[in-house]
């Protein structure tokens, strides 16, 4: 047993904590981008798999003290490599730092590189390639100030990488964020998922991957552990075989999603399919105002643009204002939910805010802003009134204080 730290992005934390706690694992600590658990390597290989919101999966190997880099290198240069790493195998090394011993982590990366080669070489005879492409091993050493951990990262390339969105439309939201968002809806299946707007599917692919219980990497081939000395491929295939075993054959509600640009629904509906999910979103080319909403309520997810990365802010102001026509006339019953980067055209909706989670969507701070549509939604004092001065993302809107206080709601 040791210490894992699964790293995800920030604003995932209390989720990632969610799923963990629901996998049956001791959460020993949080940190603002990821949550430390304890394990087993062995154990590491569910987390991998089952993980929707983790980006990586760190098995800590050591910690200790350095101030410059030779001493790095001998801390390193001990560790018994040849226990982890193939004579023939192929290694790569991720860093970080935050210590002035270290001007570029280029130079980081050689120099654990190097500690982790000669000590094999030492011990074997034989020096094991190594690169930056992450299809071997993969080392991870995080360095700040004076302390320094060193991880066996036994994911590789990022988990939020399911492989299934081979065809990207503008603005992808990353799978582990879209992953998040439809946990904080809390959509379990009872009910209709609802995505106009819906862009390259990832919303409405991770909402069936949830709904119907099933692993977001159970398709994905490669993850660093595979290439661990001592990795036994008969324990992966017992917990994919296991894993499956859980999964729902169908769900109760259903699932639609649709976008006015038939380029987007030919992406997504070939993402679905990569996905092995096609049969279960049903997809229309469609203004989001035309969006069949069916009786029995359920969520209704937007994602609009938001004018910081595509489209134009004032075009985008009507856009805004017709999705709270939308959520008001049509989806009665529903609970509405917008993803958005922009507060000032969040405003455009015009109705009340149940609750704001916050969110990053790369650099970009966003919310997800929630609204209960009841027969004849509340409309707040004029949406169209003046921006009070200094309010940033989850200020308080013209709807009238946010019931959920300052922080974003859990
Ligand atoms: C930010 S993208 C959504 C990205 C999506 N969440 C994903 O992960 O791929 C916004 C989408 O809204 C679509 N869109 C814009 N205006 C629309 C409208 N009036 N009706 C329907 N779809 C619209 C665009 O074609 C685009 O695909």
């Amino acid at each position: 047993m040791g210490r894992i730290l699964i790293v995800c992005p920030r604003d995932l934390t209390k989720y990632l904590v969610t799923e963990c706690k629901a996998l049956g694992l001791v959460v020993l600590d949080e940190e603002p981008s990821g949550v430390w658990v304890e394990g087993s390597l062995l154990d590491t290989f569910r987390m991998n798999l089952m993980l929707r919101t983790a980006h990586r999966v760190l098995y800590l190997l050591r910690e200790f003290r350095a101030t410059e880099p030779q001493e790095l290198y001998r801390e390193i240069n001990s560790l018994p490599w040849e226990d982890h790493i193939k004579s023939n195998g192929y290694l790569s090394v991720l860093s970080n730092a935050d210590t002035p011993a270290i001007l570029d982590t280029r130079f980081l990366n050689l120099k654990v590189k190097d500690a982790i080669v000669d000590r094999i070489r030492d011990k074997t005879g034989r020096r094991p390639d190594s690169g930056s492409e992450l299809r071997g091993v993969v080392v991870n050493v995080y360095w700040k100030g004076d302390r320094c951990s060193v991880y066996l990262d036994t994911s590789g390339e990022p988990l939020s990488k399911r492989g299934y969105r081979k065809h990207p439309h503008k603005a992808p939201m990353q799978e582990s964020l879209a992953a998040a968002v439809v946990m904080a809806t809390g959509w379990d299946g009872q009910g209709a998922f609802i995505n106009p707007m819906c862009g390259s599917g990832t919303l409405a692919i991770e909402a069936a991957l949830i709904a119907l219980g099933r692993a977001p990497a159970a398709t994905r081939l490669d993850f660093a552990f595979m290439h661990l000395k001592g990795y036994l491929p008969e324990a992966l295939k017992a917990l994919r075989a296991e894993v499956r075993g859980q999964v729902r054959k169908s769900i109760p509600g259903r699932i639609i999603a649709t976008d006015n640009d038939p380029n987007a629904i030919t992406a997504a509906r070939r993402n679905a399919e990569t996905a092995g999910l096609g049969h279960l979103i049903e997809f229309e080319v469609c203004d989001f105002q035309d969006t069949p909403i069916p009786e029995g309520g359920g969520v209704v997810v937007i994602n609009p643009e938001y004018g910081k990365r595509i489209g134009l802010e004032e075009k985008l102001a009507d856009t805004y204002g017709l999705i709270g026509d939308f959520f008001k006339h049509k989806c009665q019953g529903y609970h509405g939910y917008v993803f958005t980067g922009n507060m000032k055209l969040a405003k455009k909706i015009g109705l009340r805010t149940k609750s704001r989670r916050e969110f990053h969507n790369g650099p970009i701070e966003c919310r997800l802003l929630e609204y209960e549509l009841y027969e004849g939604s509340r409309r707040g004092p004029d949406p169209g009134g003046p921006d009070p001065a200094g309010q940033g993302p989850g200020g308080q809107g013209p709807e009238g204080p946010d019931p959920t206080g300052p922080e974003p709601a859990g």
